[in-house]
């Protein structure tokens, strides 16, 4: 048998195509759980793995009499029935999207009472109940996730009959944003049905004519209640030719393209049952026209059942749809709700010649994401565990909590759950106690006595919640830190039989903890009066003396403010009077330090050398440089319309901006209001606009991706300031890439705030012409004359498209003269041709993943409507994505998918290619106001 199928190994291996996604099989993972050796599968040239070495659990079955002659399911793997969950971990790149795929092949049974029944999770998420019904079935499970962390948990547990198994586990990573969804950061895709319709046969086909090793089943199948009710007059088709899938996201193999079925007498229609619903549900058609229609031919057809308004009105055209026979058009059904039944029939229209035709389905199962275990407290147990790294306990899979506790800990009910109780008496746990520990404020109860635990007790002055610690019999020393006497709920504290020093706190002694500290030699609890009463009187001495010096200097300094405050006042006049009353209504407080003060003109003029240097044109007027008497150097805005209603806004303003300070907003300096002159006085920024580094000017170099990264999140940080951080808070209302500074170090800073209105303040205000910026111009705020923060994240949508392409937002010699990057950027991004948007400059020096990340927010953020934009954090996470994933820095932990954003859903626009009733894009256009 052996030496047999190394034969056919040999030769079978002579006509394996090598795939050109290489990248892709290299991280395949596939164990074969309970086979005994490493080996590649001749049938695919795919590589497996034993699990011998992966889990420590569970016994290897060899089945013997299995009709399918794949090699992986000789054996299995099963483990007991306990109440335990058993977990595989497979490593996965923090925000890529994978194939998920576990298989459960029971074989031949000797005299069971009842087949195996138990629960399959991922992570914290139950995936499956697996049920087993025939015994020579292979039970296929798969979900298609998106990784949230540096590994994913699969675990089979809780077992209802039998013994819980598992015969093989797959990974398969899937390429940018294939299967992307809008509800990805809660919901994983369970797949539900992938059929090859007018296969050549009843074998499934996978890997390698798909290159991620999708399932495609056979429409031809046996399976009871699986495609049945097929309508009369339905007929395969098959072609040899090529048929292009790279026209959409999904790239579905050529192979399944390649045959299809078609309703010859106008109608298709199947029935299948789909497992675990009703449902709301993913679904994809493929279609490609792979006949030769004549000239006067047509095929036209609607999805007739199940009934969806919207979708079932279009009008299928497949060689419209995909400009051209023998290339893929895949419409897609982002959420909609089917039954445990589902019927499903294509009709032709009246008009057209020809009958339905179709090649795929694909139908996936939303599945809720249960919340895992609060991270810090994972990586704290994480840490632990390494303490006694080959104890049984320690190498408990999966979630601490989920689906059921490890055997040690205990959680709360709370989402993320916590962990409460740490059960670790007399586990050979060596070495210190973590000064992590302190992040656990949910712990209550903690056992770590006798162990060999040595050190000083770590700060652990947050875990408000202890009520039990118990530390005797171990080598632990140093004193006893003050904070356990301030433990609100401590009731038992034990060390006994430690060396710690020093005295005991008297609180600890006489209040109501239960406290045992026997065997300590060198801990004392005779308090020394006579030296701490020393150290008292000492102690009240220098307080004393150190009050009687600051009160002074104190009293000197405000005195000296006094008169500094009186001088200038006599300059300025009432208006910086009236300045300082605005500002105490509305800020409570006078102005302070740091704030905005009053410039005389004549000083401007002489920093400025008469205005003659100037610099640039915002929105509010000209600027020109300057240097004050102590080097600094500044910009000065002169306002453009000195005309007299603009007084109390200008006034309004400085008070505004003179409070709001943001490493990535542009200080205000001082201001000027004299001679009927209005000055702002602004950090001067070395490095000028961002508009002008990216193509304005051929002074700068090229920025690199990073550097962009780094610029996008600045500007993006100093927006979400404005909008979150202030109150009231501030729409800016002109994003622009040349409102966006850089300073000597190249990182940004957002200008140009002076105009921005303050949201409570003008929602009555309705101007008639919009302001802002053409091609920055939120198409919504344009119609409804509203700004809101969302016209600020549309803005900055256009300015991220900037950053990716080096592009200007309204060109004609790049997108035509009825164009603008937005329409033209998310063409592209429709197509999955991100290369086709990266600027040449940097092209082949970024990790494409990373761009795909910022386009998918950009994409997002120039949504027609405004509740469809993410808000600016989420932007920012967005961008810290792509920061992360240009770095390669996985593993860091940081990033937290609960407040994950919207911003994966690039894929909501590939709706609009079916539906193609009314594309938000042109009727954007058609809005866009023709200058200013
Ligand atoms: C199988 O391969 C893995 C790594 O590829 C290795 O760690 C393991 O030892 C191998 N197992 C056997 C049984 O050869
Ligand atoms: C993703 O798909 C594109 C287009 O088909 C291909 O050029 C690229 O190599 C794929 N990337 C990976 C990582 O497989
Ligand atoms: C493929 O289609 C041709 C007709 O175009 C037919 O003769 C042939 O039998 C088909 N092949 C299979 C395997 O169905
Ligand atoms: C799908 O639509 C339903 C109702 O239309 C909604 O409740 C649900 O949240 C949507 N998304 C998912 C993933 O189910
Ligand atoms: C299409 O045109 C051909 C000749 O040009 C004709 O024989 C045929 O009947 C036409 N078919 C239809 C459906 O009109
Ligand atoms: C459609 O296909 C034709 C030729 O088959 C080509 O000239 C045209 O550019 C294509 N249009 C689009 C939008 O791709």
């Amino acid at each position: 048998m052996g030496l047999c199928s190394a034969q056919l190994a040999t030769v079978t291996c002579l006509f394996i195509v090598v795939p050109h996604v290489l990248s892709q099989v290299a991280e395949f993972i596939s164990i074969d759980c309970g086979g005994s050796s490493n080996y590649t599968d001749p049938r695919t040239g795919l590589g497996w793995v034993s699990d011998s070495e992966i889990i420590k659990y569970g016994k290897p079955v060899t089945l013997t009499s299995t009709d399918s002659n794949s090699m992986q399911y000789r054996s299995r793997r099963e483990f007991p029935t306990d109440n335990k969950k058993y977990c595989y971990r497979l490593s996965t790149k923090e925000r890529r999207r994978y194939i998920v795929r576990t298989t459960f092949l029971y074989g031949s049974s000797g005299s069971e009472e009842a087949y195996p029944k138990f629960q399959l999770y991922l992570d914290a998420t139950k995936w499956a109940t697996v049920t087993i019904q025939e015994v020579s079935r292979v039970y296929v499970e798969e979900l298609i996730v998106r990784a949230s962390s540096s590994y994913v948990d699969v675990c089979v547990c809780c077992a209802i009959t039998g013994s819980p198994f598992i015969s093989t586990l797959e990974l398969r990573p899937l390429n940018l944003s294939m299967y992307a969804t809008e509800f990805e950061d809660n919901f994983f895709l369970k797949v539900a049905a992938r059929v090859n319709f007018g296969a050549l046969s009843m074998d499934a086909l996978r890997y390698p004519d798909d290159p991620y090793d999708r399932i495609w089943e056979s429409d031809v199948n046996r399976r009871p209640n699986y495609l049945v009710g097929v309508a009369p007059g339905t007929i395969r088709i098959n072609t040899s030719k090529n048929v292009n899938t790279m026209t959409h996201r999904e790239y579905p193999p050529v192979r399944v393209m390649q045959t299809a079925v078609v309703g010859t007498q106008g109608l298709i229609s199947y029935r299948l049952n789909l497992e675990d619903f009703p449902a709301n549900a993913l679904a994809y058609a493929y279609f490609a026209e792979i006949e030769d229609l004549g000239a006067n031919e047509t095929r036209k057809f609607k999805l007739v059942q199940p009934y969806f308004p919207g979708y079932s009105n279009a009008v299928v055209n497949i060689a419209e749809n995909a400009n051209g026979s023998y290339t893929l058009y895949e419409p897609s059904y982002m959420n909609v709700t089917f039954d445990f039944v589902l019927s499903f029939s294509f009709g032709k229209t009246k008009d057209s010649t020809r009958g339905p035709l179709l090649n795929a389905i694909e139908i996936s199962k939303y599945l809720q994401i249960s919340v895992t275990t609060d991270r810090n407290d994972v990586s704290v147990l994480d840490g632990i565990r390494l303490m006694s790294p080959d104890s049984d306990w320690a190498n408990e899979g999966g979630d601490p909590c989920f689906p059921v506790l490890w055997s040690w800990v205990s959680c709360s009910s709370t989402s993320p759950p916590r962990v409460t109780k740490i059960a670790l008496s007399r586990k050979s746990l060596r070495g210190e106690i973590l000064p992590e520990i302190n992040q656990m404020e949910a712990l209550t109860e903690l056992w770590l006595d006798g162990n060999g635990l040595t050190g000083i007790l770590p700060d652990m002055s947050k875990l408000v919640n202890l009520k039990i610690m118990h530390l005797e019999n171990n080598q632990l020393s140093g004193s006893l830190p003050g904070y356990l006497v301030h433990l609100p709920n401590l009731q038992e504290l034990f060390i006994e039989n430690n060396s710690f020093r020093g005295t005991i706190p008297s609180a600890l002694l006489k209040g109501k903890v239960l406290f045992k500290y026997d065997n300590n030699p060198e801990l004392q609890n005779v308090a020394q009066r006579n030296h701490s009463k020393l150290i008292m009187w000492i102690l009240i001495a220098a307080v004393a003396v150190l009050l009687l010096v600051v009160g002074g200097g104190l009293a000197l300094l405000c005195f000296h403010r006094k008169t500094k405050a009186a001088d200038k006042g006599e300059t300025t006049g009432t208006k910086k009077k009236s300045l300082l009353a605005y500002s105490a209504v509305r800020g409570g407080h006078l102005l302070d330090e740091g704030v905005a003060y009053f410039i005389p003109l004549l000083v401007l003029e002489e920093a400025t050398d008469n205005f003659s240097k100037r610099v640039g044109k915002g929105s509010f007027g000209s600027v020109y440089y300057g240097r004050m008497k102590d080097g600094k150097e500044v910009a000065v805005k002169i306002t453009a319309d000195p005309s007299s209603h603009l007084n109390r806004q200008f006034v309004t303003e400085v008070a505004l901006l003179s409070r709001i300070h943001h490493r990535n907003l542009v200080p205000l300096i001082g201001y000027c209001e004299e001679a009927d002159r209005r000055l702002l006085v602004y950090e001067y920024m070395h490095n000028g606009t961002l508009g002008a580094h990216l193509y304005g000017s051929s002074d700068y170099k090229p920025l690199d991706w990073p550097a962009r990264l780094q610029i996008a999140q600045d500007a993006a940080k100093g927006l979400e300031y404005l909008h979150n951080g202030c109150n009231p808070s501030i729409i800016h209302g002109d994003v622009k890439s040349s409102n966006i500074l850089l300073d000597i170090n190249m990182r940004a800073k957002v200008s140009d705030f002076g105009l921005s209105r303050q949201t409570e303040e003008d929602v009555t205000h309705v101007s008639s012409v919009a302001k802002g910026t053409v091609g920055y111009l939120d198409p919504e705020y344009y119609a409804c004359q509203q700004l809101t923060e969302k016209s600020d994240v549309y803005s900055f949508g256009v300015v991220l498209f900037e950053l990716l392409s080096g592009k200007k937002p309204v060109s004609a010699a790049d997108f035509g003269p009825e164009l603008n990057i937005v329409h033209w950027a998310r063409s592209l991004i429709r197509k999955g041709d991100i290369c086709g948007i990266i600027d040449p400059c940097i092209l082949g020096n970024v990790k494409i993943e990373s761009v795909w990340r910022v386009a998918e927010v950009a994409n997002q953020c120039v949504e027609q409507h405004g509740h469809s934009r993410p808000s600016m954090q989420e932007v920012i996470v967005a961008i810290q994505d792509a920061v992360r994933i240009e770095r390669g820095n996985e593993d860091e932990l940081k990033s937290s998918t609960s407040s994950g954003s919207k911003a994966q859903s690039s894929r909501k626009t590939l709706l609009t290619s079916f539906l193609e009733i009314e594309s938000p894009d042109n009727s954007r256009n058609s809005i866009a106001p023709a200058a200013r």
